[in-house]
């Protein structure tokens, strides 16, 4: 669902919105098409050569470019239900293109984006303007506790390190009563207990991306 003609080759400059606008289409994502973003698709040839190039530069992986379905599982919940979130202060944590956040901006929260990332967060920026919200940000929250009502986190359980640090502080979190939300399409280190189903959908998904054209992907609370 491309909304623009494909990116041109990257620019000279260093600018980070120049650089994700040459190299995603405006699209939106299949599960929740309320919003236009940033996004790399299969018809994006020249994203595997940049993503080489940022290999060899140590760059992050470009996350960002796409909306994971663990995210587009959790933005569809929280646009489904908006008085889960409505009127709080909401965390997206690893917020990647910034579509989970958008969502529970969209239901009335009041967001922020955490992303380590700053191609991430400069996407974010990009992608609230596009879709007319505002939307703050941070960068490293694990470990913090800004008195978030709810923190949600899509797609997260998909690195080791990442999880083992990630999960005691999300149990903590929900632990002093916040609602704590992770959206997972089966990644290899979700957590197997102190979880309890929320929502289920297909995500449709790319064999590109994902190897598979549907992935089924649940919304789990996580319980302290
Ligand atoms: C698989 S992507 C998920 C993005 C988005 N939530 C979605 O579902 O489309 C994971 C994101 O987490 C970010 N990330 C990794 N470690 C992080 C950390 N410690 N704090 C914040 N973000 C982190 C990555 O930069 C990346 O953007």
């Amino acid at each position: 669902m491309n909304d623009a003609a494909p990116p041109t080759p990257p620019p000279s400059s260093c600018d980070p919105a120049d650089f994700i606008r040459s190299q995603t289409v405006l699209a939106r994502a299949p599960l929740v098409p309320e919003f236009r973003l940033y996004l790399a698709t299969e018809i994006t040839p020249i994203w595997r050569a940049t993503e080489d190039y940022l290999a060899r530069e140590g760059i992050d992986p470009p996350y960002w470019a796409f909306a994971w379905a663990g995210g587009q599982a959790l933005a569809r919940h929280v646009l489904d239900h908006p008085e889960l979130v409505r009127g709080k202060t909401v965390l997206d944590f690893g917020s990647g293109s910034g579509l989970v956040a958008l969502a529970a901006a969209r239901a009335g929260a009041v967001v922020t984006a955490a992303d380590t990332d700053g191609l991430a967060r400069a996407a974010i920026t990009l992608n609230a303007a596009e879709n007319g919200f505002d939307v703050a940000l941070a960068v490293d929250v694990i470990g913090a506790d800004e008195g978030w009502d709810a923190v949600l986190a899509g797609d997260m359980f998909y690195e080791r390190t990442l999880a083992a640090r990630a999960l005691p502080w999300l149990r903590a979190l929900a632990r002093r009563g916040a609602l704590v939300l992770a959206g997972d399409p089966g990644r290899a280190y979700k957590p197997e207990d102190g979880i309890v189903e929320c929502a289920r959908h297909d995500v449709p998904t790319t064999r590109e991306l994902e190897d598979r054209e549907m992935r089924e992907t649940v919304v789990w609370r996580l319980t302290p």
